[in-house]
Parts: C-alpha cells; sequence; structure tokens
C-alpha cells in the first residue's frame, strides 16, 4: 500500500516537475506595437493561427485572417475582435487546397489592401486525399499552396520593407526526406498505406518548409524582406482532427497531460514575426523563440534550389 502511495506520488511529482519545466515555453519578448501595419496568418481560425493573429490584433494591426471555412473564419473574427477591441480584424476566403483559390487570394488582397508587412504561413494539415489540382493533400497545403501564396505576394511585401515571412514547420522535419521522382510521377511527396503514412508524409512536407524558408532566403538578399521557419512547441490543438477515432482516442489523454496550451504555441511564431534585430538570421529555423542549428538535409542549397524550382513548375509559375 506505501508502495503504491508513494509511486503514484512520485509520479505527480515528476509530472508537475515537466509541467514546470519542458512544458513550460519562452515568451516572446517583443513589446513592438503594430498600428498601420497589416498582416496576413494563413489558417487563422483556430489553434495557434488563431492565438497568433489574436496577440497581433493586440498589437493593434490590421490582421487578415486568411481562412477556408467562412462559419470558423468569421467566428474567430468576432472572437478576436472582442477580445481585443481591434475592429481591423477581416476574414478573406483562401483555400491552399486550390491554386485558383491561392491565385484569387491574391489578386483580392493586392486590390484591397495597400500594405503587407508580415506573412505568416500558419495553416497546416495531417489529412489524406488530394487537392483540386491533384496534388497529395499534405503536400499541396502544408509546401506548395505558401509557396505560391508567398510568391504572389512577395511584391507588396518589398514595397513595404522592412516586412517578415515567417512559416510555421515543426520538429518532425527531422524524419523528411524529399523524393523528388515521386513529386514527378505521383505529384506527392511519397506512397504507402500504412497507419504512419500521413505522419510520415507530413514530416516530408515539414522539411519543404524548412528548404522554402532556406531559399527565399536568399532569393531575398539586397531586399528588406526577411524569412524565418520554426517549430511552435507541442501544442493542444485540433490538429489530428481527421484522423481516426482509435487514433485520437489513444492521442486524447496524452494530448491533455504533456501537450502545451496554444497561447505559448504561438510565442515562437510571434518572436519570428516581431522581435527586433532578427534581420541576419534571415533562413534560418527557430524553436523556444531561439535560432537553431539543423542537420545538413534541412539547409541543402542543392536540394532547396531544386525544390524550389519543381514547385515552380508545378504551380504554373516557370
Ligand atoms: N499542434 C502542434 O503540436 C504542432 C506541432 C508542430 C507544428 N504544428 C503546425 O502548426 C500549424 C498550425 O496547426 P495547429 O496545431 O494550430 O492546428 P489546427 O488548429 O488544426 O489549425 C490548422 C489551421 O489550418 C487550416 N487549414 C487546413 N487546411 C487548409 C486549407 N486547405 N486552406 C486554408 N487553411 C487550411 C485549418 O482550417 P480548418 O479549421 O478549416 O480546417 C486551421 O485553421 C500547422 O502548420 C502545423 O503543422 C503544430
Ligand atoms: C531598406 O530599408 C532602408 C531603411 O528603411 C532603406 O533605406 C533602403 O532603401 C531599403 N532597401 C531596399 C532595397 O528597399
Amino acid at each position: 500500500m506505501f508502495t503504491i502511495l508513494l509511486i503514484c506520488g512520485g509520479l505527480v511529482g515528476f509530472y508537475l516537475l515537466l509541467c514546470l519545466t519542458v512544458l513550460q515555453l519562452p515568451k516572446c519578448k517583443s513589446t513592438a506595437k503594430l498600428h498601420g501595419k497589416t498582416v496576413v496568418v494563413t489558417g487563422a481560425n483556430s489553434g495557434i493561427g488563431k492565438a497568433t493573429a489574436l496577440d497581433l490584433a493586440r498589437r493593434g494591426a490590421r490582421v487578415i485572417l486568411a481562412c477556408r471555412d467562412e462559419s470558423k473564419a468569421l467566428a474567430a473574427v468576432t472572437d478576436i475582435q472582442r477580445e481585443t477591441g481591434n475592429k481591423e480584424v477581416v476574414y478573406m476566403h483562401l483555400d491552399l487546397a486550390s491554386l485558383k483559390s491561392v491565385r484569387s487570394f491574391a489578386e483580392n488582397f493586392l486590390r484591397k489592401e495597400s500594405r503587407l508587412d508580415i506573412l505568416i504561413n500558419n495553416a497546416g494539415l495531417v489529412m489524406a486525399g488530394k487537392t483540386e489540382d491533384g496534388f497529395g493533400m499534405i503536400f499541396g497545403v502544408n509546401h506548395l499552396g505558401h509557396f505560391l501564396l508567398t510568391i504572389l505576394l512577395l511584391e507588396r511585401l518589398k514595397e513595404c520593407g522592412p516586412s517578415r515571412v515567417v512559416t510555421v514547420s515543426s520538429m518532425t522535419y527531422s524524419w523528411g526526406k524529399i523524393d523528388f521522382n515521386c513529386i514527378n510521377t505521383h505529384k506527392d511527396l511519397c506512397l504507402g498505406k500504412s497507419g504512419l503514412y500521413l505522419v510520415t508524409l507530413y514530416s516530408h512536407s515539414k522539411l519543404c518548409n524548412n528548404l522554402f524558408i532556406h531559399e527565399l532566403a536568399k532569393r531575398l538578399k539586397g531586399t528588406n524582406v526577411t524569412c524565418y521557419s520554426l517549430h511552435p512547441g507541442i501544442i493542444k490543438t485540433d490538429i489530428v482532427r481527421h484522423s481516426t477515432i482509435w487514433w485520437r482516442l489513444l492521442m486524447a489523454p496524452i494530448v491533455l497531460l504533456f501537450f502545451t496550451d496554444v497561447d505559448s504555441g504561438a510565442q515562437t511564431s510571434l518572436h519570428c514575426a516581431l522581435q527586433e534585430g532578427l534581420e541576419p538570421l534571415s533562413g534560418r529555423y527557430f524553436s523556444s523563440c531561439a535560432v537553431q542549428n539543423v542537420p545538413a538535409k534541412a539547409r541543402d542549397d542543392a536540394v532547396a534550389k531544386k525544390l524550389w524550382e519543381v514547385s515552380e513548375s508545378l504551380v504554373g509559375l516557370a
């Protein structure tokens, strides 16, 4: 009996220790105000994106929530306006699973908005299926859609410099690899059917995010636009909502106990978007509000350049 109590006590103590240490994420220290600045956040209706948009709205920015689901997006606009008192929070439709939608978002945005100071490529998913253009869903949304979006908005970012592009990647990039053959033959990052297949695709897509930012930084040399990729932490969001019921049941207690809240999850995005003096670190990858060293495959010049060129041709830019 005593032993059981001791073990339980030990576990609770260990958990509390975890809560106070590894489950704590540092806060973005920037006190920047953003009155007169315009920010776009993709996938801002929920999770990390919504928490990021909320903080930016609180700092006075005009915040565009670029989302695919109108009713969810309008609910988020209402929440954020109510919580911050900032009326300059608006929804514009963007479905990253459709290149046509990305193009019409960009046209619409460039016609209506005179500025773009910060672009936050936050949307992401883990989901089977194909995009409207026949790309694997994860590849299409997490990488290609954001690739096209960023390029279409780049001139406006340059005009408004100093400006920034921030792409929310994930630490799972470290399991990723880029298979150009598979991209050529199947418009996807890999093939398979196992339970881990989607996680594998996701990891590959997040490596694409890092390589995209690596190459973008080079192409932006000499402009006043800088760019960053990041891991937000392991965050309590509904990102597993498209998974099977078994996977979700298995994950639920783990998520509840060991994942961090969304406000903490927004901090590294905010750090990359706002922190003064980051410009010399353009192209780098961040986690816990700090720059990180990445393995060679996540900063491989040749692969990053090739991925850029292949992506250009896939989205019809080349
Ligand atoms: N949660 C974590 O632990 C974690 C860890 C590492 C990285 N991340 C990354 O963090 C980012 C945010 O994820 P989250 O955890 O906050 O998940 P989330 O709550 O599911 O948010 C994802 C957002 O992306 C949007 N989205 C999905 N497909 C889209 C499309 N085709 N067009 C436009 N928007 C689309 C979703 O819109 P709907 O609501 O309409 O689906 C939602 O607003 C993702 O890039 C994710 O990969 C998260
Ligand atoms: C970058 O910004 C600085 C200071 O605002 C300005 O002097 C310079 O002309 C800009 N450079 C470019 C390439 O726009």
